[in-house]
């Protein structure tokens, strides 16, 4: 099983990274037969979504950019952990992006487009955590980072085991030296490697009793 890490944004070393990484790191340590991948999103040349429909009967974007490289890594992935900082009460254009060339997984009734279902779904649905952080003390100024994040995971089949939702943080180291935070992004890990965890069970156990 593999947990793929998204940094959406381009401070390498900022306070999304680090977070991202404090949960990945619970994750391998919770539960050792699951891998991690780290990507970030500034390494990637990633156009926003076109609408022009071409994904519609092969599940697969037809924009030849860097987001190919990603798709793989995503459909190979059990879980995905995403994480933005608050640019403007909202998510990082990369994020946006990104979030937006995951719409060749959305599959819709050719007659009824409030049908709908995502490839994930499908096949068997995955699990995802959510980590925004702003620089702010206040919640209200986060805006809606953690739901901008939160609601197309859902759609795409994710259920978010843990929103991480990390404030004042500004200066690019600040929160590797924040307890708090490190400690909400760490139990974000867990919670999501026990989950998978339990998920492997259920399926051991459903082929014995087969
Ligand atoms: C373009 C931009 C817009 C921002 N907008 C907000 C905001 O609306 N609310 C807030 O609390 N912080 C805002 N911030 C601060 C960042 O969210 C904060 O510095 C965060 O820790 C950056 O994460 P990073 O270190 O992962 O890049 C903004 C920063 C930038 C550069």
């Amino acid at each position: 099983m593999k947990v793929l890490g998204i940094v959406g944004s381009k401070r390498k070393k900022g306070n999304t990274s680090t977070l991202v990484q404090e949960t990945l790191k619970a994750v391998r340590e919770t539960e050792t037969e699951v891998d991690t991948e780290l990507i970030f999103l500034g390494d990637y040349d990633i156009n926003s979504c076109h609408g022009c429909e071409g994904c519609k009967d092969t599940f697969k974007c037809i924009i030849k950019d860097d987001m190919q490289k990603l798709y793989p890594l995503i459909l190979e992935s059990s879980a995905i952990v995403l994480g933005s900082p608050t640019y403007f009460y909202n998510i990082s254009s990369d994020i946006k992006a990104f979030l937006e060339r995951c719409y060749n997984f959305e599959v819709f009734d050719d007659d009824d487009r409030s049908v709908w279902m995502s490839v994930n779904e499908a096949m068997g649905g995955k699990y995802a955590v959510a980590i925004a952080v702003c620089e702010q003390d206040d919640e209200k100024d986060m805006g809606f980072t953690a739901e901008a994040m939160t609601k197309p995971l859902e759609a795409l089949g994710y259920r978010v085991v843990d929103t991480v939702k990390i404030l004042e943080l500004f200066k690019m180291n600040e929160a590797s030296k924040n307890d708090k935070a490190l400690e909400q992004a760490k139990k974000a890990g867990e919670k999501l490697a026990k989950t998978l965890k339990l998920r492997k069970q259920i399926e051991l156990k459903l082929k014995t009793l087969q």
